[in-house]
């Protein structure tokens, strides 16, 4: 189920001394400034070919080759012993090779597994040894070359899930990850940009980076997750046979362990089992807060562990299976700058294409020109491109240590892109200066209004809208109701055409509040909030008269952008005043507090994930959306506890598999369809 890169061919000796340099050079920049030269798919895969070279040609092995040594050889070691050796974990990559490690297991232990196998994910971070004597959290050891690490002693505190003081006096070891969640990671990258200091070019080398530094004027705060315990000054710590007990004694501690998450540890009694486990947490990945590489698995019982023992590196009973990488390598080619309906000027990286976790990625966000700036982002850089806790690819800084000299300085807009005028800097994310209001935002205003998911106007694509600004028969929302049958006729080139687009805005003008004033575009509004707002106001009017603070009040509004939203309410005032006089609906039906108890979704928790089809056949996430709403229930775009119903269509993927391991009721399209027949009609 992962693509593991083939190993890098090396077929003479001038090949394997380059190989070695570049896989040296990679790993001395990662433990240097936490930056790596080489992707993790490409280090294995040229790791993986060094290693091949070696065993046809021994006596060429370099006494410097990162061959089975712990980080490439260049992991900072420090002078800290470690009690028990922090080992590494050898990979499968596929069932088959779960299977063939299954099967040695077997033989060494002399019978089957009896015990269970411990399943986790693997955490890409960097391994840490937390040493608490009497209840005190004393030292923190980095892995080093896994018998002596570095003294990381300086970080105590700053990391979440590893606290300073346990509840019981106890001595022992925790043995652990330390990572940077996606949020940790973007907070720390604003913490360095306000701080003048590069970015980290992605999690892993920025927690790398942050354990390490010591002396620093501000701190990151950075996620601990544990995985195992050891004794300490030859204090027993561990009561339970198992590495399960263990984890629980550990989490009992207040020690974060991955069970606070939902991929956390699950025991699982055959390695069929294990597999659709995998299965599982790969469907979980996209949406989990950090990353993970893989899954770890562990033999559950410590007898089944002794016997079972180690290799030099890597214990018997373990393994990791890798899942595909979720990041790669590629070059930014060049910079867009799009203008978006509310006149936003969005940069956007257009790269190299290449292929993350299944599909090809050609752009990225940029965000906006202050990221571009910090980043120190240039055209033809090296960049990680990666998906986060979203499926949306993100770029942060440079692969500086890749420079060639060709990069070549990103070019910031002078004038709006697409219609010249001037832009507002102002603000974080420029903006048209002509904005909504003005000649730029106009055309994608209009597109937007008229869409599916607002007034809905049948038939009036952007042909005809262009058409209908550049004869100057509209210039808002407003106007199109006012257009007469031989405005329409001239734009549309049919008088057949104007009659049903006559027709569709009639239609239009029976809207519920919600869609038209959704589609009056105001900005940090979208379809869900444009429903809240309409639902909780229930008339124009009412929205119009509300203030900054009223509007934060709507549920879910962050309240930094109410008084935007409210700004903007107020500067489209006239385009409402329009709408009304054109006879468009300016009011939200609203059940009556007396039947909202007999509507069938009343009090329900709704998530709608997958295709529709069959009596919901066509409908949009939206369109469900609202369908719920007016049978009584709230909607959500997430399972979570609260999560009453999932309604699981056509390629139902993590939402149903969260669904089902939370116990969530599951409907399929037709269940629900009965359940609302009454609305449906
Ligand atoms: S067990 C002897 N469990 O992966 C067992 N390791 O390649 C060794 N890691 O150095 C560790 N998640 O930094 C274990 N659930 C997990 C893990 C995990 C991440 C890391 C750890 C280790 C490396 C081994």
């Amino acid at each position: 189920m992962t693509t593991a890169a083939p190993a890098v061919s090396l077929t003479d000796l001038a090949a394997y001394e380059t190989a070695v340099d570049q896989a040296l050079a990679a790993s001395a920049a990662y433990y240097g400034d936490g930056d790596t030269t080489l992707d993790d798919a490409a280090y294995d895969a040229l790791a993986r070919g060094i290693a091949a070279y070696e065993r046809e040609h021994p006596q060429h092995t370099r006494s410097d080759s990162p061959t089975g040594k712990v980080g490439g050889g260049a992991a900072p070691v420090g002078d800290v012993a470690h009690t028990v050796p922090m080992l590494s974990l050898d990979n499968v990559f596929d069932a088959e090779g779960l299977q063939k490690w299954g099967a040695s297991l077997s033989r060494r232990i002399d019978g089957p597994v009896t015990g269970g196998y411990a399943v986790e994910p693997k955490l890409d971070g960097a391994a840490v040894a937390a040493r608490y004597r009497n209840g005190l959290l004393v030292q923190l050891v980095g892995r080093g070359d896994g018998t002596h690490g570095e003294d990381l002693s300086h970080a105590i505190g700053t990391i979440v899930g590893l606290p300073v003081q346990l509840p019981e006096p106890v001595t022992v070891e925790i043995r652990g990850e330390v990572l940077l969640t996606t949020a940790q990671f973007v907070k720390a990258n604003e913490i360095r940009v306000a701080h003048k200091a590069k970015m980290f070019s992605n999690p892993r080398n920025g927690t790398a980076g942050t354990l390490r530094a010591k002396d620093r004027p501000y701190v990151i705060e950075t996620t601990f997750f544990a995985y195992g315990a050891v004794g300490l000054d030859g204090v027993a710590f561990l009561a339970g046979p198992t590495h399960e007990a263990v984890m629980a004694q550990v989490a009992g501690l207040g020690v974060q362990t991955t069970s606070s998450t939902e991929v956390g540890l699950k025991v699982c009694a055959t390695l069929a089992e294990v597999q659709s486990r995998v299965e599982e947490v790969q469907r979980l990945r996209p949406e989990l807060p950090f990353g993970i590489d893989g899954v770890v698995i562990k033999a559950n019982d410590f007898a089944e562990q002794n016997a079972a023992g180690f290799a030099t590196r890597h214990p018997h009973w373990a393994t990791a299976y890798k899942l595909a990488a979720v990041e790669a390598q590629t070059q930014l080619l060049a910079v867009e700058w799009n203008v978006g309906r509310t006149g936003i000027i969005a940069p956007r990286a257009v790269l190299k294409p290449v292929e993350v976790d299944g599909s090809v990625v050609t752009y990225a966000t940029l965000h906006n020109p202050a990221f571009i700036r910090d980043s120190g982002l240039k055209i033809n850089d090296t960049v990680m491109v990666w998906k986060a806790g979203d499926v949306i690819p993100r770029i942060e800084a440079p692969v500086t240590a890749l420079r060639t000299g060709a990069e070549i300085d990103i070019v910031f807009p002078e004038s709006c892109p697409k219609c010249g005028g001037e832009i507002d800097k102002s603000g974080e994310r420029w903006e048209c200066a002509g904005g909504v209001n003005g000649s730029c935002g106009m055309l994608p205003s209009l597109k937007y209004a008229v869409g599916r998911d607002q007034l809905h106007i049948d038939g009036l694509g952007v042909t005809y809208l262009e058409a209908l600004v550049e004869a100057g028969y509209v210039n808002d929302v407003g106007d199109l109701f006012f257009l007469t049958r031989e405005q329409l006729a001239e734009a549309t080139g049919s008088t057949k055409r104007a009659d049903s687009l006559l027709a569709e805005l009639d239609k239009a003008r029976e809207r519920p509040l919600n869609r038209v004033f959704c589609a009056l575009g105001i900005v940090r509004t979208g379809r869900t909030l444009s429903r809240e707002i309409a639902r909780h106001f229930c008339s124009m009017s009412k929205i119009q008269a509300a203030d900054a603070a009223a509007l934060a009040e709507v549920n879910k509004l962050p309240g930094a952008n109410a008084p935007k939203i409210a700004a903007h309410i107020y500067t489209m005032g006239p385009v409402i005043e329009k709408l009304a006089n054109a006879g468009v609906n300016m009011t939200e039906p609203v059940a009556d507090a007396s039947s909202a108890g007999s509507k069938p979704l009343a009090g329900e928790v709704v998530v709608v994930t997958g295709g529709m089809h069959g009596p919901l056949e066509g409908r949009n996430r939206n369109q469900m959306n609202e369908l719920i709403e007016n049978a009584g229930g709230k909607t959500s775009g997430s399972v979570s506890k609260k999560t009453t119903i999932l309604v699981a269509g056509e390629g139902a993927g993590s939402k149903l598999a969260k669904a089902q391991e939370l116990g969530t009721k599951v409907l399929s399209e037709q269940e629900f369809a009965d359940l609302l027949a009454k609305h449906l009609s």
